[in-house]
C-alpha cells in the first residue's frame, strides 16, 4: 500500500504502510502493547484505531519525544488508553505485563542491546516481539534464534523507495505436544 491508499485521517496521523503493517503485527485481543521507543506515539494510535489493543503503554528515552506524543494523544483523545512513559529501553515497563513489545525504528544493535538489557523480563512468561530494526535485520535476527525464539513472520513493507524488514516472533518456544 502506498501512502496516497491511505485514508486523509491516516495520514495526518502520519500512519504510513510501515507504521500500518506493525500494527497488524498486533494479534486482536492483546490486552497490553508495549511500545519501546515511541516517538511521537503513532504506533500506538494505530493499534488502538485498529482495535487490536485495550492498553498501550509507549516509552522513549527523549522527552521532548514524550511532550510531542502527549499533544498528539490528546488531540485524538487517547491519552486514557496510552500511558507515556519516560526512560531507557525496557526499563520503564518496570514489572507491568504487557502480551507484545514493539521495537521499530531503532538501528539493529540498539535494539538488540535493549533486549539484551531486559531479557530477564520476556523470559517467564511468552510476549509477542515485533521488530523492525532500521539498517539490517541480521542481529536482531542471530538474537531471536541465538534465545530461542520462535519466528512467526518476518515480513518486508516497502515505503517511499525503500523497504523495511518487521520480524515477528515469540520469547518462548511452544512446548511439543
Ligand atoms: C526513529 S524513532 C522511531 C519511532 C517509532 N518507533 C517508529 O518506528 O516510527 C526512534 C525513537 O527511539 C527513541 N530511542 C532511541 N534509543 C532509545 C532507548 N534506548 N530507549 C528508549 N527510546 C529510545 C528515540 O528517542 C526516538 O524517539
Amino acid at each position: 500500500m502506498t501512502p496516497r491508499t491511505l485514508s486523509p485521517i491516516t495520514r495526518r496521523l502520519g500512519v504510513t504502510p510501515r507504521i500500518r503493517a506493525l500494527a497488524g503485527c498486533v494479534p486482536h485481543g492483546t490486552r497490553v502493547f508495549a511500545d519501546v521507543g515511541t516517538n511521537h506515539a503513532i504506533l500506538p494510535i494505530a493499534v488502538l484505531r485498529a482495535q487490536r489493543a485495550q492498553h498501550c503503554i509507549a516509552t522513549d528515552d527523549s522527552e521532548p519525544a514524550l511532550a510531542d506524543a502527549l499533544r498528539r494523544l490528546r488531540r485524538v483523545r487517547c491519552t486514557e488508553q496510552v500511558e507515556l512513559r519516560h526512560g531507557d529501553g525496557l526499563g520503564p515497563l518496570g514489572a507491568d505485563d504487557f502480551d507484545v513489545l514493539c521495537i521499530a525504528g531503532l538501528g539493529p544493535r540498539t535494539m538488540v542491546g535493549i533486549l539484551e538489557r531486559g531479557w530477564s523480563r520476556l523470559l517467564d512468561r511468552r510476549v509477542r516481539l515485533v521488530l523492525n530494526p532500521f539498517g539490517g535485520s541480521e542481529v536482531p535476527r542471530a538474537f531471536l534464534a541465538a534465545n530461542g525464539c520462535t519466528l512467526h513472520a518476518d515480513l518486508t513493507i516497502a515505503e517511499r523507495g525503500r523497504s523495511y524488514t518487521i520480524l515477528v516472533a515469540d520469547t518462548l518456544r511452544a512446548t511439543p505436544g
